[in-house]
């Protein structure tokens, strides 16, 4: 697919059938992760961590519930794996690092066919959670900046007519 085809055809997928990827479309999302863009090319300054535990994933998605104060919904939407992209930076840096990382993965996602979603309301939720945050075993000096929802989906990406609401305001300074 071309990526011009695979960025019209994107959308945030929040529904799943619990189901799991492949390990080839894993694989496939975490070499396009590998391959984006690192401010001064640091990439040991990013940390991945593919979660597939149910127990942790249910604590999470709870976690944010609570968090934005309304127990009945799901903010991982059901998916089954959640790959969290932590930095051990602050600053607008490690903020873009992680993004271009989580844009490199979602478009992958999407070539194969798989749902995904960026998720930032459970991380933030999950920043506040001392305990459950050290169930990440994360390296020290990593803060989890964001992540994405990845699982089989019943949802199709088709082609969008990008709606105006999406066109950014813009000037032009000649
Ligand atoms: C930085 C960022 C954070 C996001 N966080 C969430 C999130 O926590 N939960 C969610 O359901 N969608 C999240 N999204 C997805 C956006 O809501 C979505 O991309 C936007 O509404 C446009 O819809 P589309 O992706 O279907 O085109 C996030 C997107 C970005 C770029």
């Amino acid at each position: 697919m071309e990526l011009k085809e695979v960025m019209n055809i994107r959308k945030s997928v929040r529904s799943y059938t619990g189901v799991q990827i492949s390990e080839k479309q894993l694989k496939a999302i975490l070499t396009a992760a590998h391959e984006a863009p690192v401010g001064m090319g640091k990439y040991d300054s990013i940390h991945l961590t593919v979660i597939t535990k149910a127990a942790l994933l249910n604590e999470l998605d709870a976690n944010a519930a609570t968090f934005f104060g309304n127990p009945s919904m799901h903010p991982l939407y059901g998916a089954p794996m959640l790959i969290v992209v932590s930095s051990n930076s602050e600053g607008n840096v490690a903020s873009a690092n992680v993004g271009f990382v989580l844009q490199n993965m979602s478009l992958a996602a999407v070539e194969e066919g798989a749902g995904q979603c960026i998720i930032y309301g459970a991380v933030a939720a999950l920043q506040q959670n001392k305990e459950l945050l050290s169930k990440l075993d994360l390296p020290d000096g990593f803060t989890p900046l964001g992540a994405l929802a990845v699982g089989k989906t019943n949802e199709s990406y088709t082609s969008r007519k990008i709606p105006e609401t999406h066109i950014f305001a813009k000037n032009e300074i000649q």
